[in-house]
């Protein structure tokens, strides 16, 4: 074919390209492997030797008007070198996938627990994990001989300092703290870390959750504690479940009780969960003990209150039967995916 009539085909076949498949069908007809210029390239070594140099510079010149051709065309159909519309950004790839985390099963069921308490009035604070022995035992009615600190005998903090200082074993410590630092009406619960020098096992671990909860004015009463925990426990289980309150020992209450609730498993009939019970004990509780507030300096003889504690992870596993705690610490995302 004569390079002048190629030049004439391709200036009218490039009119009348309008899309990019009839862009590319009209680049590979042309420039392709097969195409017109490589037929045209083939065929120079057959021609007669004089007329080879300029046919080979007739051939480039035309395959440059060709790619100028395209690139024009290129860019008044809005297509890019990348075959992309407009920029450098390819719209039709896969973007990176952001999973979208969730709140700890621990934070959940504090959040609901304190919004429970919140909704009765009572406010939410929070207190340090490191606390002197003073707030965690003498102010709390365990003096230094007293043997119910062996449960709670704790992790020290050795530092050369007057007051001891320790991993506080309980949330109870901010009864004090909150006694202390205001004057009552008082009505307060505090979530946080406790650590105890437990062996780790499926019901046990050296570091766990808890919430104190404390109300002191004039004329509280045993019955105010008990209607406030029946709140929270129905709130939490169901207004299905019962609760009973059975006389215990702490040191910084008295009177003192545990608070159990009817087996949300086996609703009081008695299986493997509750030990053929039918109870789960859930909460210590009681009336704070006038050693308590004399140390606070409050006067019992003007002020009652009553206080209580209870573990988180254990109101969790109830809730969503979990039935190892170490599975809250693990950090297994196909665990902690399920809530
Ligand atoms: N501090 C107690 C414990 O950790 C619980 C408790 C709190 C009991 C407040 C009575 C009143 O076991």
């Amino acid at each position: 074919m004569d390079i002048e009539d190629i030049k004439a085909q391709i200036d009218s076949e490039i009119q009348n390209i309008s899309s990019p498949e009839k862009l590319e069908d009209f680049r590979v007809r042309f420039l392709g492997r097969k195409g017109i210029i490589a037929e045209l390239t083939g065929s120079i070594p057959s021609l007669p030797a004089q007329e080879r140099s300029s046919f080979g510079q007739q051939v480039n010149l035309l395959k440059n008007k060709i790619l100028s051709l395209i690139e024009e065309k290129q860019k008044s159909l809005g297509i890019s070198q990348q075959g992309l519309t407009g920029s450098a950004y390819d719209i039709g790839m896969p973007g990176i996938a952001q999973e979208l985390g969730r709140l700890h099963p621990l934070t959940q069921t504090i959040d609901e627990i304190c919004s429970i308490f919140n909704s009765m009035g009572f406010s939410v604070v929070e207190g340090p994990e490191i606390e002197t022995e003073e707030n965690n035992f003498t102010g709390l009615n365990i003096p230094l001989e007293h043997p119910s600190r062996d449960v709670f005998d704790t992790f020290y903090i050795g530092l050369p300092t007057s007051k001891k200082l320790l991993l506080r074993s309980h949330t109870s410590p901010m009864q004090v703290r909150v006694m202390k630092a205001h004057k009552p009406p008082l009505a307060v619960v505090v979530p946080g870390r406790v650590y105890r020098p437990d062996a780790v096992d499926a019901s046990h671990s050296f570091m766990f959750h808890q919430i104190e909860g404390i109300m002191v004015d004039k004329g509280i009463k045993f019955s105010d504690l008990k209607g406030t925990l029946e709140e929270f426990a129905k709130s939490v289980f169901g207004g299905e479940i019962k609760m009973r309150f059975r006389p215990h020992f702490f040191p910084f209450t008295e009177p003192s009780a545990e608070v159990d609730i009817s087996c949300i498993i086996c609703k009081g009939r008695g299986c493997s969960v509750c030990g053929r019970k039918g109870w789960l004990e859930i909460l210590g509780s009681g009336m704070i003990h006038p050693n308590v507030f004399k140390h606070a300096g409050l006067d019992p003889k003007v002020y009652t209150g009553f206080a209580f504690g209870l573990g988180i992870e254990r109101i969790a596993m109830l809730k969503y039967g979990i039935n190892d705690i170490r599975l809250f610490f693990e950090n297994d995302l196909r665990f902690l995916k399920q809530f």
